[in-house]
């Protein structure tokens, strides 16, 4: 992995309260300690961890995460299931996007079977608490460098 790599790790709201927030679905585990777990995931590359409670500030972090990331792994919280304009938003990036849960959105309340985030997603992860963090930032990384190898590729080839 070259070690320019940055990969974004978005959360949108209500996480910052995770450890006191419905622990029997989230588990008991702060924020600090999964951005730990996400930086020990990610190795060299940079990881820039954020969480708000604001859609617009959630937008404009995705906005960052166009010009300066290699990938994006978001976990957009209440608002995968309500944000076009977030849906929007990850439409403009052309970095790979992880969307990712600790609990099983399919497996909950129906309008929570909805993701806005799905749609330009590589991939999903969801369910594993914690786990499904270290999951998503090793499934971006690996993302994020076939992507580099196959630009150096096309590059000697042109
Ligand atoms: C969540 C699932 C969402 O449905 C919920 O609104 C959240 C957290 C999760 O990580 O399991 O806030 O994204």
């Amino acid at each position: 992995m070259p070690e320019h790599t940055v990969l974004y790790v978005l959360n949108g709201p209500n996480l910052n309260l995770l450890g006191v927030r419905e622990p029997d679905i989230y588990g008991h585990e702060t924020l600090a300690d999964i951005q730990a777990l996400c930086e020990a995931a990610a190795g060299v590359a940079t990881v820039v961890f954020r969480q708000t409670n604001h859609e617009g500030e959630l937008i404009d972090q995705v906005h960052e995460a166009r010009e300066k990331a290699s990938a994006l792994v978001i976990n957009a919280a209440g608002y995968t299931h309500t944000s076009v304009a977030l849906l929007d938003a990850l439409k403009t990036l052309t970095i790979p996007i992880v969307e990712c849960h600790l609990s099983n959105p399919a497996a909950r309340e129906r309008f929570r079977h909805r993701s806005y985030v799905s749609p330009v997603a590589a991939g999903v992860v969801s369910g594993f608490g914690s786990f499904s963090y270290e999951l998503a930032v090793k499934a971006a990384l690996k993302l994020a460098q076939e992507r580099s190898q196959s630009a150096g590729r096309s590059e000697t080839t042109t």
